[in-house]
């Protein structure tokens, strides 16, 4: 089993790797039991940058007592054979191979050709282990849960937010967007996320930011332009511009709301310091809950191909 996308989970295999993820943070490392992944080995195939993907990712492996390899430029990914040949061989030497590519196509390519586990670790169309990350972090700070959460992203409809809405979709969570015209989900995504998941709470879109972020007790944003788009930076800068989340925006939100961002941010574009660096901010909580959430995966397709 792989996780390309949050579609691949089952609502209540997303429950168990929540729930382990909530397990695990609260677990001390114990060095004096036998590790659970002892001598797994790990491959992190990276085409673009990473802090907290790839270090969350070996650090979670490391406290399974496993290793990583980390594959940069010099696999020779896309240049030196075919995608096929690539992961039949590269599978061999691994247990579990986590993927950051610049087109997903090429991700559910490789993973047809893996004969391990396959995450994504970000593609242009997805970011699943940052969702799971969202969510967990989401839940560690609302304390009204009487009702459903209602989560605000504002900003681009990319690989973050689509799957933040997947996970949204599953879990119940009311999810509102802000988004300017022309850069909101295709109508594609939007009839996948009823068509695949049961009762899907499905995103509401608004090009108003103010009427995206009313009453949330999370407001998220992302980047405007993702890696791969750096050509059209100054474009969206300009579409993106009454978009940014500052206090005064914050301000519309539940008094208690926390602040978001998958990071890196871009200071002072989409988000003002203000935010960032403010007491609603739950960014580096976030961040650290990177490693927490992709234990639990993990730990989830590992037991699955040992089972296998
Ligand atoms: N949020 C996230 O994926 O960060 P990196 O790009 O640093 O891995
Ligand atoms: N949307 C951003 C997320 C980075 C973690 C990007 O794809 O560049």
């Amino acid at each position: 089993m792989n996780l390309l996308s949050l579609f691949d989970l089952e609502i209540s295999d997303l429950d168990e790797i929540l729930q382990n993820a909530i397990a695990l943070k609260a677990t001390p490392l114990d060095w004096n039991r036998p590790p659970k992944y002892a001598g797994s080995v790990m491959g992190l195939l990276f085409e673009k940058s990473s802090l907290r993907t790839r270090v969350s990712f070996e650090a979670a492996i490391a406290h399974f007592g496993g290793s990583a390899i980390f594959l940069g430029q010099e696999a020779g990914w896309g240049k030196r054979e075919t995608i096929a040949d690539f992961g039949r061989v590269l599978s061999q030497y691994l247990d579990v191979l986590v993927f950051r590519g610049k087109d997903h196509t090429q991700l559910v390519e490789l993973a047809g050709h893996c004969s391990c586990p396959v995450i994504n670790g970000l593609t242009d169309i997805y970011h699943p282990c940052q969702a799971l990350a969202d969510i967990l972090t989401i839940r560690e700070n609302t304390t009204d849960l009487d009702r459903p959460i209602r989560v605000a992203y504002v900003g681009d409809c990319n690989n973050v937010s689509r799957s933040l809405a997947i996970c949204c979709a599953m879990m119940g969570i009311e999810l509102r967007i802000g988004c300017p015209e022309g850069y909101q989900f295709s109508p594609d995504f939007a009839a996948g996320l009823s068509s695949k998941i049961p009762n899907a709470t499905l995103p509401e879109i608004t090009s108003d930011p103010k009427a995206a972020v009313e009453n949330a007790d999370a407001v998220y944003t992302d980047v405007w332009t993702s890696m791969g788009q750096e050509k059209e930076e100054k474009q969206r800068r300009n579409d993106f511009a009454s978009f940014q989340v500052n206090a005064e925006l914050m301000s519309l939100a539940s008094p208690n709301a926390s602040f978001l961002h998958c990071l890196p941010a871009k200071r002072g574009v989409e988000v003002t310091d203000e935010v960032l660096d403010g007491p609603q901010s739950a960014v580096v909580q976030q961040a650290g809950n990177r490693m927490h959430a992709q234990k639990a995966v993990l730990d989830f397709l590992l037991t699955k191909a040992t089972v296998a």
